[in-house]
């Protein structure tokens, strides 16, 4: 590995303390960040790993007057709630430290003092929103309005959740208060800026020139911020909730959010160590951070240009940030409820918080956004823990218990099988580092089942359970060689399964192992007595799935009632009973269906009308199978205009309702009548 470096610094985003942190979170960034921390903690390395909880910014203080209670209220609770989960779901920050500290306080005081004091900010004064109503300023989430991009009438002040696009509150259209709905009027204020565009030439070389080999979407994102080109950017708020300016004239403002939070990582580690300065100062520590897509510019750009303005602090060497998971096919909404939640999931699933881990890792949105189901889940669990992992290990060690007593049998002369099993094994270490030091953790656990794999595939070849009665002496070299594989199994699925490599160790009762040891087959003697076998995962029935599938579908039953009453369109206006005669809607069925080629949501619809057969071109192939449609009778509107479309003329049109949500419905007879019926 990089021997240039004789330290390690590993940051995660710190999330906010505005809710629990859920499955999304923990694998685009702590169940990476963790992984990485465990094995070079198993190598050896001097690593320190440092985390809090964001508690500043607009959404608390939103969350607060939502619930009627103080700021400081809201991140007290989801302090604690996040910091206990990540401790029961093993993840191993050495710090989880928060930014309502006063030695963050302090440090991001200091930071900005001076900053200040060099002149590295530029001051200006300019109109904001105000809210007259609520005496405030509407900085970022405060102001809501339409994204001039998508047209979504939800955006906020500073980003737009639907397309994704960075807005400022300057671009909504009919912008109104968060706070209390009125129309904001324009103030002046003041505020200090920190000139990104100053900065530009030492990103372009440091990032574009210097790490062409951080991940594409990493890098392909800093490079369209800096193509773009960068502009000042506001490191203060009109805000009462978060560290006050440290400047004279500067009452009723503090840092912004994105200015203090990063700097928690400093703070964060002064908290841990007196000897913080060595991570944070010099130039052989590695610091890595882990983040999500969304905050890629703030720790590639912002950050980065702080650091620089400040001078005397190392930049990350990597920031492997991940792209987001969904959940059921759809995105994790914390203020719709769509997600699991940590918490929730280590109460009602106890003892499976590698399973979490696991399916987490295997499924990580390294280079796209992924799915989490919980039939995947439920799979991975049983057919991959369960049958493949667990089994392994508890066929080794029921066994040797069986056949000796628990006792570690002696190995007799090795067969070419048990060499090369033995080679294949010691091969592994290799790619896993590999992997797990270029950020590749998926093909990382895979490179750690595999020694599940080998032990299990060894087992199935030699057939101790068969040899036993013809060879026993061959069996002790089986097993022992089998233990020899359970042990490098722990090994190598620490970083990323800890609770179970501990359990093995327990039943092997034996102590850890350092990293290096991983490949070795001396690591269990013979004529040591091992532990209780027990089993390291069970099956996962299809009730407890179930469950969870319940579940989801009532918080999405309920989320699209609330959608759809909020957006009933407009009713139109008035029309004459002669209007509504023209129109000549018709029962049809429906008695072929095809995709139309190279299109995605184009059918052609072959309809018996009652008064004719035709062909309905009809945009629905994302929501219907041919399958699904043959068969069925619906209403068509058939003294439409024909149109061509594709090259088939679309004599008519299927009637459909749709809701605000986007569900789609065919309309339908409630009973069986002929086709060609009219419809009034
Ligand atoms: N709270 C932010 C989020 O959840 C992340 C802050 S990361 C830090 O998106 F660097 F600012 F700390
Ligand atoms: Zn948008």
């Amino acid at each position: 590995m990089t021997e240039k470096y004789k330290r390690y610094l590993v940051t995660s985003a710190l999330p906010y303390a505005n809710g629990p942190v859920h499955i999304g979170h923990l694998a685009g960034v702590y169940i990476p960040s963790d992984i990485y921390t465990r094995y070079l903690r198993l190598k050896g390395c001097d690593v320190i790993s440092v985390c809090g909880s964001d508690e500043h910014g607009v959404p608390i203080t939103i969350k607060a007057r939502k619930e009627g209670i103080t700021p400081q209220q809201v991140v007290d609770r989801y302090h604690q709630l996040i910091k206990t989960s990540f401790e029961r779901l093993g993840i191993s920050f050495d710090i989880y430290s928060r930014t309502s500290s006063p030695v963050h306080a302090e440090t991001a005081s200091a930071f900005f003092r001076k900053l200040y004091d060099e002149g590295k900010f530029i001051e200006r004064t300019s109109e904001q929103y105000y809210d007259t109503e609520a005496q405030t300023f509407l900085a970022d989430r405060y102001i809501v309005g339409t994204c001039p991009k998508c047209g979504n009438d939800r955006a906020y002040g500073d980003q737009c959740e639907k397309c994704g696009s960075t807005l400022s509150p300057d671009e909504l259209i009919e912008p109104h208060s968060a706070v209390s709905g009125s129309v904001p009027e324009k103030r002046m204020t003041k505020h200090w800026y920190l000139p990104l565009n100053e900065y530009e030439d030492f990103l372009r070389r440091w990032i574009l020139d210097g790490h062409k080999e951080w991940k594409t979407n990493v890098y392909g994102q800093c490079k369209s911020w800096l193509d773009g080109g960068l502009q000042p950017r506001a490191v203060s708020r009109d805000l009462d909730w978060g560290i006050p300016v440290p400047v004279e004239g500067a009452e009723g403002k503090v840092l912004y959010v994105w200015f203090d939070a990063p700097i928690g990582y400093i703070s964060a580690t002064k908290e841990l160590t007196p000897d913080w300065e060595k991570y944070w100062k010099s130039d052989d520590t590695k610091m890595v951070h882990f983040i999500g897509k969304d905050n890629i510019v703030f720790h590639c750009i912002v950050f980065p240009s702080m650091l620089k303005a400040h001078g005397g602090f190392i930049l990350p060497e990597n920031v492997p940030a991940n792209e987001f998971l969904n959940l059921e096919g759809d995105k994790i909404s914390t203020s719709r409820n769509w997600a699991i939640w940590l918490h929730e999931y280590l109460d009602e699933f106890p003892g499976k918080e590698d399973v979490l881990r696991y399916v987490l890792c295997a499924n990580a949105p390294e280079t796209k956004d992924n799915d989490f189901t919980w039939k995947d889940f439920q799979s991975r669990n049983n057919s991959e823990l369960v049958a493949v992992l667990g089994n392994f290990v508890n066929r080794a060690l029921v066994l040797t218990t069986k056949y000796y007593n628990g006792v570690v049998p002696v190995a007799g002369e090795l067969t070419d099988y048990d060499r090369a099993t033995l080679a294949e094994m010691a091969a592994v270490k290799g790619s896993l580092e590999n992997n797990i030091e270029t950020y590749h953790f998926r093909e990382a656990l895979k490179d750690a089942m595999n020694i599940a794999r080998i032990g299990n595939k060894y087992l199935a070849d030699t057939e101790p359970w068969k040899v036993v009665k013809s060879d026993p002496k061959r069996v002790e070299t089986i097993l022992h060689i089998a233990l020899q594989i359970t042990a490098n199994t722990a090994i190598a699925i620490e970083p990323f399964m800890p609770f179970a490599a501990a359990k093995i160790l327990r039943m092997l009762a034996v102590d850890r192992f350092g990293w290096e040891r991983l490949g070795a087959s001396d690591l269990v003697p013979a004529g040591h007595t091992i532990g209780k076998p027990e089993l390291l995962f069970e099956k996962i029935e299809d009730d407890v799935i179930q469950r969870q599938l319940d579940k989801l579908a009532v918080i999405k039953a309920a989320n699209l009632a609330a959608e759809a009453s909020q957006n009933v369109e407009q009713q139109k206006d008035t029309i004459a009973f002669d209007d509504f005669q023209k129109m000549d809607i018709r029962v049809a069925k429906i008695l072929a269906a095809e995709k139309i080629a190279k299109t995605k949501k184009l059918l052609k619809l072959t309809v018996d009308t009652g008064i004719d057969q035709r062909e309905i071109v009809s945009g629905i192939a994302d929501r219907f199978t041919p399958e699904e449609l043959i068969g069925r009778q619906v209403l068509v509107l058939v003294n439409l205009e024909p149109r061509e479309m594709k090259g088939i003329l679309s004599n008519g049109m299927i009637l459909m309702a749709e809701d605000a949500a986007g569900t789609l419905r065919l309309l339908q007879p409630d009973g069986e009548v002929s086709n060609g019926a009219v419809v009034r």
